[in-house]
């Protein structure tokens, strides 16, 4: 058993889920470089993530799995642990996004949004704090959360409500662990991804407009405070760290 005593060590083993492209694929990268193993699903292993997976045999398990379906997900961190050894860290990073207005959004929808953001990445959570108990290790979570969960953005009630769910699940989360694990969420204001693709020119520029720092986030911007929370002895815990450009304030 490990000394509560002690700081949380860097984490060594991480799970990333959505790693296959987007703020996913570049955490997985960030993981890799800083030295550290990494287990990344998708519902598709696209070719970027194959392609990093294939460069480091002995450091990667890339594997194409549903969030939401509890089984695959079980014998994925069963898998992935028996390749790469005990696993003491999460980025809670798959989600799906929303572009509808809540009154024309379906009841089939927004059960699907919450089921993929908020109760997987609870489960998941769930899986791999169960797993770091077990063998009487420590560990980190991190939440990939969104601004939306401190502002009002048309158009993603549902989504709003499940990434508020997560940040609020991640304090309670950090109580209950009691040194157990360090718990945190990134609140990224919008960057540029396939999830956000719906968003045009227009919109585009109001928000840059509205942003104190003058330019959008980048994965780039969000990639180094994960890596902090992933690895660095910084007694942050419990805590939301938005990454927007000032946007939200
Ligand atoms: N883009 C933004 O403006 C923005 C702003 C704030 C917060 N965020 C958050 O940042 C995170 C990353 O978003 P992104 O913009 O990089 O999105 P993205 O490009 O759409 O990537 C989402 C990732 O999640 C995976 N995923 C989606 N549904 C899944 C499921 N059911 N099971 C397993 N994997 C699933 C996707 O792969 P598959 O589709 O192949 O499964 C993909 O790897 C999300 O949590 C998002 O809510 C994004």
């Amino acid at each position: 058993m490990s000394d509560k005593t002690e700081p949380i060590g860097p984490a060594t083993v991480v799970v990333v889920s959505g790693g296959s492209r987007g703020l996913g694929l570049a955490i997985v990268e960030d993981i890799l470089a800083q030295g550290a193993k990494v287990a990344a699903f998708a519902r598709t292993v696209t070719p970027e993530l194959e392609a990093v997976a294939a460069a480091h045999p002995d450091r990667v398990v890339a594997a194409s799995v549903d969030v939401t379906d509890v089984k695959a997900i079980n014998a994925f961190l069963k898998d992935a642990e028996s390749r790469l050894g005990p696993i003491d860290a999460l980025v809670n990073n798959a989600a799906m996004g929303q572009d509808s207005l809540h009154v024309h959004t379906s009841p089939e929808q927004i059960a699907k949004i919450i089921e993929t953001n908020l109760t997987a990445p609870l489960l998941l959570a769930r899986a791999v704090l169960r797993r770091i108990m077990a063998k009487g290790n420590r560990g980190r979570i991190v939440m990939v959360t969104s601004v939306c969960a401190q502002r009002g953005y048309s158009g993603l009630v549902a989504y709003s409500a499940t990434k508020g769910g997560l940040d609020s699940a991640m304090r309670t989360l950090a109580r209950e662990m009691h040194g157990r694990a360090l718990v945190n969420s990134v609140a990224p204001g919008f960057f540029a991804s396939e999830m956000s693709s719906v968003l045009g020119q227009t919109q585009l520029d109001t928000i840059t407009r509205r942003t104190p720092s003058g330019r959008l986030v980048e994965p780039d911007n969000i990639v180094p405070v994960v890596n902090t929370l992933l690895f660095h002895d910084t007694n942050i815990n419990g805590q939301v760290i938005t990454v927007d450009g000032g946007n939200s304030i």
